[in-house]
Order: C-alpha cells, then sequence, then structure tokens
C-alpha cells in the first residue's frame, strides 16, 4: 500500500530530475527516480521474491515505509549484496561501469536469488 502511494509520487517527478534521496551510499546520489524506483522494483523486490518492507522499516508515525532509515538488517545485508554484485561484474567478467539496473550486467540479484530471499535454502533468521 505504502510502497503504491510512492511509487505513484515519484513517477510524477520529470525523468532527468534527481529524487530526493537522504540516505544513499552505494547507488548514485543524484540518481534519478525512475531509475532507483526500477532497481527497487524490478531487481530487488522481484530478484528477491519480497515487498519493500522486506529491507525498509515502517516509519515511526505508522504510516508507511522510511525508506531513509537503516533500522532493518536486511538494508545493510543488501547495500554489502549489491557492492559485491558490482565487483562480480567488474572482476570476473570485465563490464567496464557495472551498474545496478543495467542490463549490461552479467551477475544481477536474480542470478542467484531467482525470486528467492534466501537462495542457499536458510531459513528466515
Ligand atoms: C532487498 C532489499 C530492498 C528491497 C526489497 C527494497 N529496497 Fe529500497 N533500498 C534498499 C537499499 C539497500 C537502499 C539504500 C541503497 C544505497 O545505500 O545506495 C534502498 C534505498 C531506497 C530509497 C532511498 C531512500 C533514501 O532517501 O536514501 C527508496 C525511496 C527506496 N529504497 C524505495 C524502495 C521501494 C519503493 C521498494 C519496493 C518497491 C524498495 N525500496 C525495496 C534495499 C531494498
Ligand atoms: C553470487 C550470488 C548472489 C548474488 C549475486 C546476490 N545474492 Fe543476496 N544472497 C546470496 C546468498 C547465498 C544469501 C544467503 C546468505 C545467508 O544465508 O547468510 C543471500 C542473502 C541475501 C539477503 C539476506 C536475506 C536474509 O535476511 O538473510 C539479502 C537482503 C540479499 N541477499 C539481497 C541481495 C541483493 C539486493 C542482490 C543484488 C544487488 C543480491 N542479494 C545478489 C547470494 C547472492
Amino acid at each position: 500500500m505504502a510502497a503504491t502511494v510512492t511509487i505513484a509520487a515519484a513517477a510524477s517527478i520529470p525523468k532527468a530530475e534527481p529524487g530526493n534521496y537522504t540516505n544513499l551510499k552505494v547507488l548514485p546520489k543524484d540518481i534519478s527516480s525512475k531509475d532507483l524506483q526500477s532497481i527497487m522494483a524490478d531487481d530487488f523486490e522481484d530478484g528477491l521474491g519480497v515487498s519493500c518492507g522486506f529491507c525498509h522499516a515502517n516509519a515511526k508515525d505508522g504510516h508507511g515505509l522510511d525508506f531513509a532509515a537503516d533500522t532493518k538488517p536486511e538494508k545493510e545485508i543488501a547495500r554489502a549484496m549489491m557492492r559485491m554484485t558490482i565487483g562480480v561484474n567488474k572482476k570476473y567478467f570485465k563490464v567496464k561501469h557495472p551498474k545496478l539496473g543495467d542490463a549490461a550486467l552479467v551477475v544481477s540479484c536474480t542470478t542467484c536469488h531467482k525470486g528467492q530471499p534466501f537462495p542457499d535454502g536458510a531459513e528466515p533468521k
């Protein structure tokens, strides 16, 4: 529900305009809202078969999710996975300027996850 609202709000921002994101440590800080939304929805949500709330904590006021907060450990694990994924493409597959969400990536989240949050079959912690 909250995700739908966020996407709808972001969709009204012109394409070239960077989103007002305050806590990006791996993605470019000036990423467009279109690019960020597609990474979150296609690579992360669909790639892992989860919804936004798997990584993003509930907002303190009880309305939707606080996307900038780092409260949930899954978000920090996801950052490590993002760095790993970029590194594997660069080092072992010689992708020149690997960027998440780019079709030029050889290895992406879905390569291992295939729509599962726990590709090694581990139980949720
Ligand atoms: C697998 C974990 C994961 C899922 C699922 C996920 N996100 Fe994220 N999200 C992240 C991570 C990690 C970051 C921070 C990236 C960075 O540090 O560069 C982030 C950042 C964001 C930000 C930027 C917040 C800010 O101000 O810094 C927004 C907005 C966002 N996500 C929205 C969404 C939406 C909407 C969904 C569902 C469609 C979603 N996310 C699903 C992991 C996830
Ligand atoms: C090379 C294979 C591989 C790739 C690529 C990969 N992952 Fe993972 N990921 C794993 C494995 C294996 C685990 C389980 C690790 C464990 O159980 O400790 C995992 C676990 C996770 C978890 C933690 C689930 C939990 O709560 O324990 C998150 C979140 C995650 N991955 C996000 C991502 C995201 C986002 C991407 C893409 C940027 C990605 N992964 C790319 C192999 C991969």
